[in-house]
């Protein structure tokens, strides 16, 4: 590189309690790149970019701007040098406008000056920009996740920052949303601003990135232009050893006889609507069911856990209906597994501790499996088994992070064998090595002849372990269908509503 960096990180250390989040980071930043950081969970992309942002301070090492060393570094000074992030969780207030939360992020202007016209054309000129569909006077709050990335980025464009931080910007995006945040990458640097995009989706580097930067535990482990690195170089620094990622899809079902099926369900509930739904599964086969949140997964999760009665329709797992249990008693049948959305809400109990946790689902039986040594032994095992960490069974299932939940609740529910296998999205917030992991152990089910439903938001995973897709649109099935027939822009269409699309 010819140019001085515009933005350079020196030597920089941060830590958080026992946990060295940055170690000796150096990192410079060139005119017009697009550098993709990229790296597993927790290898410290979030932490180096606040650093840089302002929003944390560094325990040792040095910040350069344009030459200039940073002293009492803050977001407020980022807003001066051009410096904008897009963080994970959004800042936008729900009840107000999208043009109210465009001139929030004005510190400078007082509310009384927002009617001043030459802010508001320019904040609304960027919007348009970016998404000439949204309309300004739309409350936040009724604005789907994408919509309000995009709010976000009209925002950081508004403040004119040169250096945009993008954390994780395509994690809550549909196919359709990606493509269009790719454009707004493109449009920057175009612009002639510099990106860094964080992420640890190979898709997102290839698509944007002129240079790809890759972290763990805390350091820069590779630094390459985009086109000299294969994806298998660049997987491999990410866990630190070659580990095989993939998993072989498994065989299609042997026998065609359905083993669970879905009748004529129509549910009307807090949870959700399902209309008229008709389907079938076949042992050993792995439904995949595709679709925006909020489509009726929730609905039909529960009622085939047997946790919520349907209006009207039945479920019916190895001739036995599962709903007519329902009316009974309010438990998921012993022979069922179910890995709900939202762990922490809806799978384990924060307050109890791991063990307890791990044996939730043999309540009847507690008082004796609470006996003493052989419980905890087993808790201990289980718990390292699927290296959820901290593998303390006594501290409370409250303390761990997300993924470090998920994979508890994964241990519970397919340590043992069952008939039907519910995962809601149960790879959300693992990193490659967890996510690996989790479909082998569900797989493994499908191969005992288990049914599995398979609820995600990664499409590719979807389309390249499920036998067959469901697409859910507005609670009823838009489409159902072999693999094959689908691809990623396809299932998009069919998210979003386009019946027919081919
Ligand atoms: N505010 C914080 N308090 C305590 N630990 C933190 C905090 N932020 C990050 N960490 C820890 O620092 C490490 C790096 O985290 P992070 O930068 O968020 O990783 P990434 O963005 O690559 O997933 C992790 O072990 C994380 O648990
Ligand atoms: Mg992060």
């Amino acid at each position: 590189m010819s140019a001085a960096p515009r933005f350079s990180l020196q030597n920089i250390n941060k830590r958080f309690g026992e946990v060295n989040a940055n170690s000796n980071v150096n990192l410079d930043i060139y005119p017009n790149e697009v550098i993709a950081l990229l790296g597993e969970n927790g290898a410290g992309k979030s932490t180096l970019m606040k650093l840089l942002y302002g929003f944390y301070t560094p325990d040792a090492g040095e910040i350069v701007v344009e030459g200039e060393p940073l002293v009492a570094h803050s977001p407020k000074q980022s807003l001066r040098l051009g410096i904008g992030m897009l963080f994970q969780q959004f800042n936008l207030v729900p009840a107000l406008s999208v043009l109210e939360n465009l001139l929030l992020a004005f510190p400078a202007a007082p509310w009384w000056q927002w009617r001043r016209r030459r802010l508001t054309t320019d904040v609304l000129a960027c919007l348009q920009r970016i998404a000439p569909d949204i309309d300004p006077q739309r409350l936040v709050r009724d604005l789907s996740v994408g919509e309000q990335q995009v709010v976000e980025l009209a925002k950081i464009m508004a403040l004119n920052a040169q250096l945009v931080i993008l954390d994780e910007p395509t994690a809550v995006l549909t196919p359709q949303e990606v493509e269009r945040l790719y454009q707004f990458v493109a449009q920057c640097r175009a612009d002639g601003k510099v990106v860094v995009f964080i992420t640890h989706k190979l898709a997102d580097v290839r698509a944007c990135a002129t240079r790809i930067v890759v972290m763990r535990q805390g350091r820069i482990v590779g630094d390459w232009r985009t086109e000299t690195v294969t994806d298998n170089e660049l997987i491999q620094a990410m866990v630190g050893k070659d580990t095989g990622l993939i998993v072989n899809r498994i065989a299609p079902p042997k026998h065609l006889l359905p083993k669970l099926m879905v009748k004529r369900l129509n549910v009307s509930s807090r949870v959700g609507t399902i209309t008229a739904m008709d389907f079938e599964v076949s042992p050993g086969e792995v439904l995949g069911i595709a679709g925006v949140m909020g489509n009726g997964q929730r609905a039909l999760a529960m009622v085939l856990a047997g946790i919520l009665v349907p209006d009207s329709g039945e479920v019916i797992l190895d001739g036995v209906s599962i709903n007519a249990l329902a009316h009974e008693t309010i438990k998921v049948p012993d022979n069922v597994a179910y890995i709900p959305e939202s762990p922490l809400t809806n799978a384990v109990v924060a307050q109890l501790d791991l063990a307890t946790n791990l044996q939730l689902r043999a309540l009847d039986a507690l008082p004796f499996l609470q006996w003493g040594m052989p419980a905890l032994h087993e808790a201990q095992h289980k718990l390292a088994a699927h290296d959820v960490r901290p593998s303390d069974p006594h501290l409370s299932a409250g303390a761990l992070s997300g993924g470090n939940l998920q994979k508890l609740v994964i241990a519970r529910e397919l340590s043992r064998p069952v008939q039907l296998v519910i995962a809601c999205y149960p790879t959300m917030g693992l990193d490659l090595i967890a996510t690996r992991n989790v479909y082998e152990r569900l797989f493994a089910q499908a191969e005992q002849g288990a049914c599995i439903i398979w609820f995600s938001e990664e499409l590719d995973d979807l389309l390249r372990y499920a036998h067959r897709i469901m697409v859910l649109h507005g609670g009823r099935v838009q489409s159902i269908g072999p693999v094959a027939s689908f691809d990623r822009q396809r299932i998009g269409r069919l998210m979003t509503g386009h019946a027919q699309a081919c």
